[in-house]
């Protein structure tokens, strides 16, 4: 037994935790995995998972144990006592058992169970063989506070490969996340392949050179940045994520952040303003003013998209699987304002502005999904002009966008930058590599409170849950996306998960004594993370130049 035992040390904290360390249970050669009706595919992921860690074989427990009594058997088996993503956790002698509202339910409990077995279990070989795999008693009840606990990850600025993909969608799964929200076009790069369009990731996923740093940077690196997931790859990543429970929620962001589709097909920007075809995917960062023009042609072109990407991320029995993240940011108006197709639009239209067109624009999208029984999201600016009912809203620029959709009866998925932006640093110090936005430290994401208090209970239930966000352009690597993600996503797990009081009460000093076993974890994961101590010299920038704000992130 080690000196703070595991079971002290989950993250996220359990709800009820009862621990008799003078009782032990364990896992040896022996241990018989026994899968009750619908726990199939969580056997499935314990054998490959805690079978190559241990190298015991977990053979099916089915049937009477050979060993009688004294063999130590691992239960898994759905309760209807229990809420549907809840769990139950029981080690007491050679009895271990995992039990779950649901299949989803079992699976968070596989992963506490792992937690229990300290940081070995997240290897994928055997480092002592021969050991024993000893637990303290413990029986450990728990259930989420939100239904949807997201991670928002930006593989069009830089693009991230599919293995890499697969990786976080098993960070994710260790910390009990549960949507991956996929962003997955951008003026920087289009990562899906459109079979209809093929020039969309032939011409729309690389670019020659890229910016290194942010925009201000002189930097650049003069090599070909580049990639996409083929239809297969977004299978296997989708189908991966949900044997680990995750729904992955794609983003294809119109009508702004499109420069990347526009360079493939120039038709699709504003042709009256601009000449489209010079243009070439976005090698540097900020906003780019080359957005969609609002017409047919442009409709129907993504309607194209989305009729291959319903095929690819289709709506089953998993929550959240209906829905699709149409983006809806930062669409700079400069060029509608000067292109007469865009205003004999607003014309036509009876619009008051080019605001209106965007709603209008959205709105199109809205109604093409309902039709086919989808949900649109998009980011608050969404909101603007008006929002049909049924799509919900990620509130990014503070809260403000949350709390008039959740009063409007939008559903609300809470992502303020100003608190859970992960590619903000996170400490003031002068060795923080490419430093952008405010400080916001793990204790900073510890605090952050994703219910804002103006909301009445009836109003907060629209609060779907919360997602952190990953934005890549100063993340050339997937070092530099493992720095700035974690410890922080650790934090942001308990808060998505966990049951804490009010900000200002919650225990940050238990969290952090709680993270030393969780670094350790990370560690056998091979997780590049952000020691408490500050950066190691490999995961510097020197020179690198980023854009700090000074000072405390405004109150919004
Ligand atoms: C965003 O950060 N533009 C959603």
């Amino acid at each position: 037994m080690t000196e703070t035992p595991e079971a002290t040390a989950l993250i996220p904290a359990p709800r009820r935790i009862v621990l008799d360390q003078h009782r032990h249970g364990r896992l040896d050669e022996g241990t018989r995995l026994e899968a009750g009706p619908g726990t199939e595919g969580v056997a499935r992921w314990l054998r490959a998972t805690l079978g190559a860690a241990t190298g015991f074989p977990l053979p099916d427990g089915g049937g009477r144990p050979e060993g009688g009594e004294r063999e130590s058997r691992l239960a898994l088996s759905i309760e209807e006592d229990l809420p549907p993503e809840g769990y139950r956790v029981v080690v007491d002698g050679p009895a271990i058992l995992i039990q779950g509202g649901s299949a989803a339910g079992v699976f968070w409990g596989a992963q506490t169970f792992r937690q229990l077995l300290g940081p070995d279990a997240y290897r994928r070989a055997p480092v002592r063989p021969g050991r024993e795999w000893d637990l303290a008693a413990v029986t450990i009840e728990d259930s989420p506070r939100f239904r949807w606990r997201g991670l928002m990850l930006d593989v069009s600025r830089h693009f991230m490969p599919k293995d890499g993909v697969l990786r976080y969608l098993d960070l994710m799964a260790a910390h009990k996340l549960n949507v991956l929200h996929f962003h997955l076009t951008d003026d920087q790069g289009w990562r899906v392949e459109i079979k209809r369009f093929p020039k969309l990731t032939e011409t729309g996923s690389w670019r020659a050179r890229t910016k290194f740093g942010h925009g201000d940077s002189p930097l650049w690196e003069e090599k070909p940045h580049g990639g996409f997931y083929t239809q297969d790859d977004i299978r296997e990543i989708v189908a991966y994520a949900a044997e680990r429970h995750i729904t992955v929620v794609p983003e294809i962001d119109v009508p702004g952040h499109s420069q990347a589709a526009i360079s493939a097909y120039p038709e699709l920007g504003n042709t009256d303003v601009i000449d489209t075809t010079s243009l070439s995917v976005w090698d540097s960062w900020g906003i780019s003013e080359n957005v969609l023009a609002p017409t047919d042609n442009t409709l129907r072109f993504y309607e194209g998209v989305f009729e291959e990407l319903l095929e690819l991320f289709p709506a089953d029995t998993a929550e959240f699987s209906e829905f699709v993240h149409v983006g809806g940011d930062e669409c700079l108006k400069d060029q509608w304002r000067q292109s007469p197709t865009a205003q004999a639009r607003i014309e036509e239209l009876g619009l008051a502005d080019e605001d209106e067109l965007q709603s209008w624009f959205i709105g199109h999208f809205d109604k093409w999904l309902s039709a086919r029984g989808r949900r649109l999201i998009g980011w608050d600016e969404i909101l603007e002009g008006g929002l049909a009912d049924g799509a919900a809203v990620s509130s990014w620029r503070g809260y403000r966008g949350g709390i008039a959709a959740a009063r409007a009866g939008h559903d609300v998925v809470m992502c303020p930058e100003q608190q859970v932006y992960l590619d903000y640093r996170q400490h003031g110090g002068p060795d923080e590599p490419v430093p952008i936005a405010y400080v916001r430290t793990l204790e900073d994401v510890y605090r952050f409170e994703p219910v804002p208090p103006e909301l009445t209970a009836d109003e907060a239930r629209h609060v779907l849950g919360t997602q952190a966000n990953v934005w890549t352009e100063v993340m050339e690597d997937s070092g530099r996306v493992d720095y700035q993600t974690f410890p922080r996503l650790a934090a942001f797990a308990e808060v998505a998960w966990g049951s804490l009081p009010a900000p200002a009460e919650r225990d940050f000093a238990d969290f952090e004594r709680r993270m030393t076993a969780h670094y350790r974890r990370l560690d056998a994961l091979g997780v590049g993370y952000r020691p408490p101590t500050g950066p190691l010299p490999w995961q510097r920038r020197p020179g690198v130049l980023g854009r700090p704000i000074e000072g405390a992130p405004p109150n919004k």
